[in-house]
């Protein structure tokens, strides 16, 4: 039986078909990020397993792992880290970039934003084909620092990403 907090999670969630691109369907998080009930449910749970784990930061992927990532270093007692879309972050940089179903990507992060000694928790909105998630991990070990674990909102089972990144430490709260 679902638990009682991923259906409350679940009905903020919104379905948008073929965005941004015709077959796409969006989850749309805003209906939840709103609500400061269901917000602070989802970060209770995102953060969960992490409280009292030895991470010395986390870090977000840009856009929408802003919003979860923060509020996660926050929670945890730890600083954040932005990983940035290219050309957006003004100091120097380290760069990954990953292969997309048509193109590129590319994520940065400036190269004092962690090192040997660190260990960063990863957390994002959601887990798809696990493409930028991989990015930055590499990110974050280009830069000295180790991967604690990942944490995910939602993770779209089909698109195998969890496979992608193993054997890194996968949290997702909801499965769709
Ligand atoms: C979405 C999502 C993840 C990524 C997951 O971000 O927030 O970061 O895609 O996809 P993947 O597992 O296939 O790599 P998007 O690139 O849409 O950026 P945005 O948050 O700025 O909209």
């Amino acid at each position: 039986m679902t638990p009682d907090w991923q259906t409350r999670l679940r009905e903020k969630i919104r379905d948008i078909p073929d965005f941004p691109k015709p077959g796409i369907l969006f989850k749309d998080i805003t209906p939840l990020v709103r609500d400061s009930a269901t917000l602070r449910l989802a970060l209770h749970h995102l953060i969960h397993p992490f409280v009292g784990a030895p991470i010395t930061a986390v870090a977000g992927m840009e856009a929408r792992g802003f919003i979860f990532g923060s509020l996660a270093a926050w929670e945890l007692g730890v600083g954040f880290i932005p990983l940035r879309k290219p050309g957006k972050l003004p100091y120097d940089v380290q760069s990954v970039s990953y292969a997309l179903e048509y193109g590129e990507n590319t994520l940065e992060a400036h190269i004092d934003a962690c090192g040997p000694g660190d260990r960063v928790l990863l957390v994002d909105d959601l887990l798809a084909t696990g493409g930028t998630a991989k990015a930055s991990c590499e990110l974050v070990e280009r830069l000295g620092a180790e991967v604690h674990a990942l944490a995910f909102v939602i993770e779209l089972d089909e698109l195998g990403g969890r496979t992608q990144l193993a054997p890194y430490p996968v949290h997702s709260l909801l499965h769709f």
